[in-house]
């Protein structure tokens, strides 16, 4: 089969009617919007799930994600296959920097009027986990330092339950390692043939779960964060669902937590709940107290 013949059905299928409803449905269920520019790419992803089931026309296939119980367990393999997880260790050094020498300190400071000293760090959209483990090692680092006697506990939150197969698995080739240095390489990965496992005391401090940040039942489980990771997610939404998640962030973020997005992202016409606060080569979001509001 020649590329062209290979790709005219993703072509014609771009500007099929039911391609229109199934992205519908994929914005409705995730919150994802899939611009017309991305339309032939729904429907290679689509497809990809049509050879899977033999099923023939997008209509078919829409009836099969429209049909009760059998198309919310569909809805979840077409996520699986319409979501974009790239992602790397260390992936925004300025941030690391910025915890380890202001955020750690003052949340360790507002803490100290509170006796529990334990840390709770959420990375929504974590993909394949090594946003995650990345902070987890970071912790480590400082757990005979600033943070000794504390403990722990970070969630990892993704919609794609294949990437949260292989993040439970913590197995990772070089293109995910490429950031990280030898002093981390030989304290926190053993090899495993041609590739790099995260060790054991760095996996115990993360669990990772299937969350979708658009199902507001499970978003109201997640309360008291020091520390929310949305980075490089948000990106994937319009401004009426981005707002919708952000607001979840809000309300589960600890008075002085704070609130991270990808370094290219803001909340610039998105939320004014938030105030942007700057360090070198790296922003984050903190609550606005409400006394402190129009001051
Ligand atoms: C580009 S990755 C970001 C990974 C990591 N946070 C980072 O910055 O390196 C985006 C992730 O967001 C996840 N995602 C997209 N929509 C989501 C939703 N509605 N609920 C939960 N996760 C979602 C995708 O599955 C994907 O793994």
């Amino acid at each position: 089969m020649s590329a062209s013949s290979a790709t005219a059905p993703i072509q014609s299928a771009a500007s099929d009617p039911y391609l229109i409803r199934i992205r519908d449905l994929v914005y409705k269920a995730a919150g994802i919007f899939q611009p017309d520019t991305k339309l032939r790419l729904l429907a290679d992803r689509c497809g990809r799930r049509m050879k899977e089931l033999e099923v023939k026309t997008l209509r078919d296939y829409m009836d099969r994600l429209t049909q009760p119980g059998a198309g919310r367990d569909e809805m979840v393999k077409l996520l699986n296959e319409v979501t974009i997880g790239e992602t790397c260790f260390f992936r925004h050094q300025p941030q690391l920097e910025a915890l380890k020498t202001i955020v750690w300190p003052r949340i360790i400071a507002a803490r100290s009027e509170i006796r529990v000293r334990k840390l709770r760090i959420w990375s929504a959209g974590c993909s394949t986990g090594e946003e995650a483990y990345t902070l987890a090692m970071a912790l480590l680092e400082e757990s005979a330092g600033m943070f000794k006697g504390w403990t722990f506990e970070i969630q990892a939150t993704d919609l794609n339950e294949r990437s949260l197969e292989h993040a439970k698995a913590a197995i990772y080739g070089d293109y995910s390692v490429r950031n990280v240095t030898p002093h981390f390489r030989q304290k926190y990965f053993a090899p495993v043939d041609d590739k790099l496992q995260v060790s054991p005391a760095v996996r115990n401090l993360v669990s990772f779960s299937r969350l979708n940040l658009f199902d507001d039942t499970r978003m109201l489980f997640m309360k008291g964060m020091d520390l929310i990771f949305c980075a490089n997610v948000l990106i994937y939404f319009d401004l009426s669902s981005k707002r919708r998640v952000i607001q979840h962030f809000y309300s589960n973020l600890q008075p002085h937590g704070y609130f991270f997005l990808g370094h290219s992202e803001s909340l610039y016409g998105v939320c004014d709940q938030f105030k942007l606060v700057h360090f070198p080569s790296a922003t984050a979001y903190v609550k606005v107290q409400p006394q402190s509001s129009g001051k």
